[in-house]
């Protein structure tokens, strides 16, 4: 087989080799997927300026992110259920990221737990926090992403109660599968898959299960979700976490204005513009279509990230060209972890940073840090 030239042939190889129902997960978005397709579609309307004779020499993608250091404005965003797509897939994915240079984000509904990841790993990662009804074990699980040197926690403030996701309800979607006729057809067709699952036990949801009270198996996902995720958290709550953490705090998932005045209020390190890769409000404005806005209502305040939709290294240079300090990347890079596990990840990065340095580079610029509206020609939305 050759090797994977685009982000799309890592999709291709890992829809082959991973189960419907975990494929779906990772790639489904909310109701009709409008915003879903609005946030990979909206990118093509904004045209970059082609320069000419400019010295392109030592080019530099070299960046921060809330201060520390990436090799490209690119993290791996946060994802439930990574390691079903491939097993031990958070443990890869991390030391493919620490490897590579960028931030790696750990989601709470991970299937390798925060200690796993840091016991494969030397750099800090990321967390990200849900908050559930159970304060007690949100504190404990803030306490557990402390304990494990996690260098940043990402609050996500856009799931309180979950999005409904047709493909997700019409598979049944579950972790650990379960053993019914409808899943073992689904896992009969991926052997290899199941092959390489069978080598480790971790196979639940492992931040989770064993730590919450009375847990022991999610079996299903969104009632676990509707029971448990807290629907009155609130701006107060962003305060105590932020204290109870006292590192630097990432708010993920703002889409509107007035939502960022208020996030750029509680002292936070940065924001992700964000709606969940389309996943929660079917309906809601592409991520890069509020960008900007965003950028000019708080970006002298507060950091700004960026994430949904990217899908080539010439969308992260659009982002970060409409203000964007850093962007995260989920489906990307796990379609390569589906496809290839840990090789497939770093794949995935060399396609997003080949494209990001040659697109920049025919932009007429040498440094992403002094890449600006500049290198566009026109953006409608
Ligand atoms: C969880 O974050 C999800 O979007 O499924």
């Amino acid at each position: 087989m050759s090797k994977p030239l685009t982000i799309a042939d890592l999709k291709t190889r890992a829809r082959r080799r991973v189960p419907k129902m975990f494929f779906d997960y990772a790639d489904s978005g909310a109701w009709t997927e409008g915003t879903y397709r609005a946030n990979e579609e909206d990118f093509a309307k904004v045209k970059l300026r082609q320069r000419v004779l400019v010295d392109m020499t030592n080019r530099s993608l070299a960046t921060t992110m809330v201060g520390q250091e990436a090799s490209m404005p690119v993290a791996l965003a946060p994802t439930g259920l990574c390691g079903m797509q491939h097993p031990d897939g958070e443990m890869l994915a991390a030391k493919a990221a620490e490897e590579f240079g960028v931030p790696f984000t750990l989601s709470t509904m991970s299937i390798c737990s925060i200690e796993d990841v840091a016991s494969v790993t030397s750099k800090p990662f990321w967390f990200q926090l849900y908050v559930m009804k159970d304060r007690e074990f949100v504190a404990n699980l803030i306490d557990r992403a402390k304990a494990a040197k996690c260098s940043a926690l990402v609050l996500t403030l856009d799931l309180q109660i979950l999005g409904q996701r047709h493909k997700d309800l019409r598979n049944g979607l579950s972790a650990p599968p379960k053993w019914t006729i409808h899943h073992g057809i689904q896992l009969a067709t991926k052997p290899f898959w199941c092959m390489d699952m069978l080598r480790t036990r971790r196979r639940g949801f492992g931040n989770i299960v064993g730590h919450a009270k009375n847990v022991s198996d999610l079996s299903s996902l969104s009632s676990w979700t509707a029971e448990q995720f807290d629907p009155q958290l609130s701006w107060k709550d962003v305060a105590w976490i932020k204290e109870r953490w006292g590192g630097k705090l990432i708010l993920k998932g703002i889409l509107d204005e007035e939502d960022a005045r208020s996030a750029a209020e509680t002292g936070a390190d940065a924001i992700i513009v964000s709606n969940h890769g389309g996943r929660q409000l079917d309906g809601a404005m592409s991520s890069i279509s509020m960008l900007s806005k965003i950028v000019d209502a708080v970006g002298d305040r507060i950091e700004v990230h960026f994430d949904g939709g990217i899908r080539s290294g010439q969308d992260v240079l659009k982002a970060v060209a409409l203000g964007a300090r850093g962007t995260y990347i989920g489906r990307p890079y796990l379609y390569g972890l589906g496809a290839m596990g840990k090789p497939g990840v770093t794949t995935a990065l060399e396609i997003i940073r080949r494209e990001l340095d040659i697109t920049m580079a025919l932009c007429g610029k040498r440094d992403i840090q002094a890449v600006d509206s500049s290198v566009l020609a026109d953006v409608r939305f």
